[in-house]
């Protein structure tokens, strides 16, 4: 999973590239590198690490054609030799994806004497292209492809060709024109500031680019058309605004994430749509599926919507899901949750549930991505462009979507009673930014040798949010667990260099959750508290290294509110510990591939 870039008609393709990739790493930062047609011949630089090593290398490169690429290493480690673009012959190539069948195609063409530099899986696809082009370069990518198993987002380049040729097969690629010039880019953003107008490419599609003009073909040759629209201005926005980073900047957008999100739900008239789908339907379970956070919102909305619709209603990671046999049926609702809208497991998923004959809602912050193409019906995320690598305003946002969702399959009564809690999350969520935290507890993370996170019922979930997000900006180890659970056996890690931070935001369970708390401080363990307003059971404050109080609020924003300093934790802990919040070690954004 990576990011790929491709202009022609620009002036100097190389800077274009080099600012694309820059907007485009946070898809992956393992190593970067840049292709450019200059005069009948391609020039490749590429490094090992961050975007910023090209710099240097790219001084002095003129051309007006050119590809890019910012690489999360797959099949090879980061590496010089391994960074993309991939040349052979007369042509370059930058990937997103996987090819599956690499290894047979690898040693066919090695018998044929072709002679690789990497180890990577795309290398085989510029030596297809060297193999199948007589002159004739629609004929070769066409041929390449049908060659291909996998999933590919390609941009590329040939020395006879004056522009670049973009493909695309289950990876994003989004195209645009402007100013006489034409792109093509993994994601709208890094388009923004370079095209007018813009076009997804829809899947099995072959672009050609150039002298300013754009043609389409699918994959058996045939033309097609495609239509272009503005870039949105949702895409326009990646000014750090004066934070430090984008992780607290995005903290600082829940607000607004939780009312942009309610007030698409409105305009997209999503609750009547609901309410009918559910009384014609007559839905026997409901299964959520996502990865990672969205996995979490996921679990957070089973938990509302079983309470609320008294049905089976099941949240399951998608890469678990989509390799099982499961009761999902034409009488099943089937949520496909995922911010990017393009991880290949949850997108999967969601593809199997609809071939099981379920009807698919996708929860996304990406009205053109890949998943709203499976999905029957989109319920809109509106948190804006998240750039930091930890999700935080697409959680609430999320989870606004969901609960406004599950309220809404329920009537219209319990629609309105969701839509005035969330309503009310906007001014309570702002509070909890500017007043719920304390850097004692940041500090207290951060020199603990592990932090584990547990709740009960809805604050489950959030536990394991919470969890998460601290493993992946700070490093520290540790996990989430249901508060009765941590006796069964993690018990046994708890000494005096652990943290367990406790969330309760309901009286009567929280007296469970302090039980826990209890065992945990009598093995000599550290613990800290996350509590809503009053829910805090006798003596608990006391046993705390930290007592972090939230607002009391509705159950159906309970869950976005409660996660809120825990962000802050974590991102607090990773700043003390210098680490970078926004590109953690080993992740990228978007997991485009399995
Ligand atoms: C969140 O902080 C993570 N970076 C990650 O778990 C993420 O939520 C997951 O990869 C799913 O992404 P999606 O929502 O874009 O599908």
């Amino acid at each position: 999973m990576c990011g790929i870039i491709a202009c022609s008609g620009v002036k100097c393709a190389a800077k274009v590239l080099y600012r694309g990739l820059e907007d485009l790493e946070y898809r992956g930062y393992d190593s970067a590198g840049i292709s450019v047609l200059e005069g009948d011949s391609i020039v490749t630089v590429k490094r090992k690490g961050r975007v910023g090593e090209l710099k240097k290398g790219i001084e002095g490169m003129c051309g007006t054609a050119g590809i890019g690429h910012t690489r999360w290493a797959t099949h090879g480690k980061p590496s010089d030799s391994n960074a993309h673009p991939h040349a052979c012959g007369k042509f370059s190539i930058v990937h997103n994806g996987i090819i599956e069948n690499y290894a047979e195609l690898k040693a066919e063409l090695m018998k044929e004497g072709a002679v690789f530099f990497s180890a990577t899986d795309s290398e085989v696809i510029v030596h297809l292209l060297c193999k199948y082009y007589r002159g004739d370069l629609k004929e070769a990518v066409l041929c390449t492809i049908e060659r291909l198993k996998g999933s590919f987002a390609l941009c590329i380049l040939c020395s006879d060709y004056k522009g670049f040729v973009a493909v695309r097969y289950r990876n994003p690629l989004i195209v645009g024109m402007g100013g006489g010039a034409v792109y093509a880019a993994s994601d709208m953003p890094a388009l923004a500031g370079l095209a007018e107008n813009v076009a997804v490419l829809k899947e099995g599609t072959v672009a050609f680019a150039v002298d300013g003009e754009i043609s389409f073909c699918d994959f058996a040759g045939r033309p097609i058309s495609l239509t272009f629209s503005p870039v949105p201005a949702s895409a326009r926005s990646r000014s750090l605004c004066g934070f430090p980073h984008y992780m607290i900047k995005e903290i600082n957008e829940i607000p607004a994430a939780v009312k942009n999100t309610a007030a698409a739900f409105e305009e997209t008239d999503c609750a009547a749509k609901l309410f009918r789908l559910a009384k014609k339907s007559a839905f026997t379970q409901i299964m959520l599926c996502g990865c990672g956070t969205a996995y979490h919102s996921a679990l957070s909305a089973a938990y509302m919507a079983e309470e609320l619709l008294l049905l089976p209603v099941r949240a399951e990671t998608a890469g678990e899901f989509r390799y099982r046999k499961t009761s999902v049926n034409r009488s099943t609702l089937f949520i496909a949750v995922s911010q990017s809208g393009e991880t290949a497991d949850t997108v999967e998923a969601a593809r199997a549930a609809k071939s099981a004959g379920a009807y698919v809602i996708a929860v996304t912050n990406v009205p053109y991505s890949a998943i709203t193409a499976v999905a029957d019906m989109v319920v809109p995320v509106c948190a804006g462009t998240e750039i930091c690598v930890a999700a935080t305003k697409s959680y609430c946002g999320q989870i606004a979507a969901l609960a406004l969702t599950a309220a809404a399959l329920k009537g219209p009564a319990e629609y309105r009673r969701a839509a005035a809690a969330v309503k009310s999350a906007e001014a309570i969520c702002a509070k909890v930014i500017a007043g719920c935290f304390s850097e004692d507890a940041a500090r207290a993370c951060a020199s603990s040798a592990a932090v584990y996170f547990i709740g009960r019922g809805a604050d489950y979930p959030v536990a394991l949010e919470g969890s998460l997000k601290l493993r992946e900006v700070s490093y520290i180890p540790g996990e989430g667990y249901p508060a009765g659970e941590l006796k069964h056996g993690t018990i046994a890690l708890i000494d005096g260099g652990t943290l367990t931070v406790a969330v309760i935001t309901e009286k009567k369970i929280g007296e469970k959750t302090a039980s826990a708390v209890e065992q945990i401080c009598s093995r000599g363990g550290g613990v800290g508290v996350i509590c809503a307003d009053g829910c805090a059971p006798a003596g608990l404050k006391e046993r705390a290294e930290f007592f972090i109080e939230v607002p009391a609020c509705h159950k159906f924003i309970s869950p976005l509110v409660s996660v809120i300093p825990l962000q802050l934790l974590a991102y607090r802990t990773a700043v003390i510990l210098g680490r970078d919040p926004d590109k953690p070690r080993n992740l990228a954004k978007s997991v485009t591939v399995e």
